[in-house]
């Protein structure tokens, strides 16, 4: 096992399944680029400061350099019994450079080291999720532009309710993509705070300047206490909650795939390209990007589960425990990255089978509800229209016919106040068109809604 660089007041080396046990190599190496970019702004300000000579800085830049490029490239591998990504780093900046490499720890902890590598790396992994959601949310908007008078049922207890419009039904997923979008703007705005500086835990005697590597690392500023520099993790937690939230608008949207490609409502025929096969059952074609969707959901939120535990108990300031951060994190990141894209290509390639959603619309009474708001403006006070149209529906549903199929005498029959006008009063293009106000689905209220939608960027 090589030389431990702490091992100053040891008398033995490490048991290796201690040793293994205690490694965290195998996971935080997919940190290295922050891990450099990290040390780089440091070793550049020790300069600066006048802590380190602009030689020993300018080997260590360079050596770092080299190192990255090594990595990138696949010259220089993880397989290393080095405790860390960044003992790794600093072990084989040493082995390049010689003495100097010793002196870029000056003034820094792994503690603060890091809680800045988090950071950096979950600044980095969101802006990439942010322009997957943005990709989803754009899909959205084009299929319901082609969907502004495709006429379905709207639901309550998945029971046909009232006739709306899928444009109007997607607009309601545009809106929580949106919200998922700017929950992440407000999680990594919360993050952008560089920590370094705050050393092991009590800050630091060197004379660091604290808001240049801030600055040269992107950040919009520094943390305020030490302690808490190096021993909060809620921003990983509060990102983990940004996508459980995500993952949770996925998995219901993927709910109604799965209902909507079933032969019972046959409303979407998901593109062969996303979609399965049976291995024994010829005839079947399955909704699995939907399933799997909504099944790692529940990773996403045993990630979320993950990190809240594991800081629960902790006192200030860093605890080994926090090493488990990030197995739950980047589990998260991969999971709701590994869901966007097939999700998004899912949605955008589905066809849409308007003819059997409009169908499902005309059956279920789904203008019952508009009936008694006939009756309301020929006088009838809302509670006695609701009494009559629900005697109605009972009428139809003893004939095994629809409401539109009621005959005027036989309407007449119920209620004096029914003439000629109840047919287009309560056809489905009337019952859609009628409902303008803001947020409802007649199609240019929804016209608006998804243009209001298109200039959010
Ligand atoms: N690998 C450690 C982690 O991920 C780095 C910090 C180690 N600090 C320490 N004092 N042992 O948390």
């Amino acid at each position: 096992m090589s030389k431990k660089m702490w091992d100053g007041r040891f008398q033995k080396e490490t048991d290796s399944a201690a040793n293994d046990y205690n490694t965290s190599l195998p996971f935080d190496c997919r940190m290295y680029a922050q891990d450099i970019k990290g040390s780089m702004a440091h070793a550049q300000m020790l300069q600066k400061q006048g802590i380190i000579p602009g030689s020993d800085a300018e080997g260590i830049l360079t050596g770092l350099a080299q190192i990255l490029k090594d990595i990138d490239s696949g010259i220089l591998t993880f397989d290393s019994d080095a405790e860390d990504i960044h003992m790794f780093i600093e072990e084989e900046l040493t082995k390049r450079i010689g003495d100097a490499g010793k002196k870029l720890h000056t003034g820094r902890s792994r503690n603060d080291q890091v809680a800045l590598d988090i950071r950096l790396y979950l600044k980095d992994e969101a802006k990439i999720i942010r322009s997957l959601l943005m990709s989803l949310y754009q899909t959205l908007i084009a299929k319901a532009n082609d969907n502004i008078t495709t006429i379905m049922p709207g639901y309550t207890h998945l029971q046909r309710a009232q006739p709306i419009t899928l444009a109007h039904h997607l607009c309601a997923y545009i809106q929580m993509i949106k919200r998922d979008v700017t929950r992440l703007d407000d999680a990594v705005a919360r993050m952008d705070e560089s920590p370094l500086g705050s050393g092991a835990l009590a800050g630091t005697t060197y004379p660091l300047d604290r808001s240049f590597v801030a600055h040269e690392l992107g950040f919009a500023g520094i943390t305020s206490n030490s302690l808490d520099g190096v021993s909060d993790r809620d921003f990983a937690i509060e990102l983990s909650g940004v996508f459980a939230i995500l993952m949770m608008h996925l998995s219901r949207f993927s709910e109604e795939i799965i209902l909507w490609s079933s032969q019972e409502f046959a409303f979407v025929e998901l593109d062969d390209a996303y979609a399965t096969g049976s291995s024994i059952m010829p005839q079947k074609k399955n909704p699995d990007i939907a399933e799997l969707t909504r099944g790692k959901t529940g990773r996403v939120y045993g990630d979320l589960l993950t990190l809240l535990v594991v800081m629960k108990g902790l006192p200030l300031a860093y605890n080994k425990d926090m090493q488990e951060d990030k197995e739950a994190i980047f589990d998260a990141i991969d999971t709701v990255k590994g869901a966007l894209v097939p999700f998004n290509g899912m949605i955008s390639t589905m066809h849409v089978r308007s003819d059997n959603m409009e169908k499902a619309a005309s059956g279920g009474f789904t203008n019952a509800t508009d009936l008694a708001d006939y009756l309301v403006g020929k006088g009838l006070p809302f509670r006695s229209a609701h009494e009559v149209s629900g005697k109605l529906v009972k009428f139809c549903l003893d004939a095994g016919i629809s409401l539109l199929d009621v005959k005027l005498d036989e309407f007449r029959s119920f209620s004096p106040l029914i003439s000629e006008d109840v047919y287009d009063a309560i056809s489905l293009q009337t019952c859609v068109n009628n409902r303008t106000i803001p947020g409802s689905p007649a199609p240019d209220t929804v016209r608006s809604a998804l243009a209001a939608a298109a200039a959010f960027k």
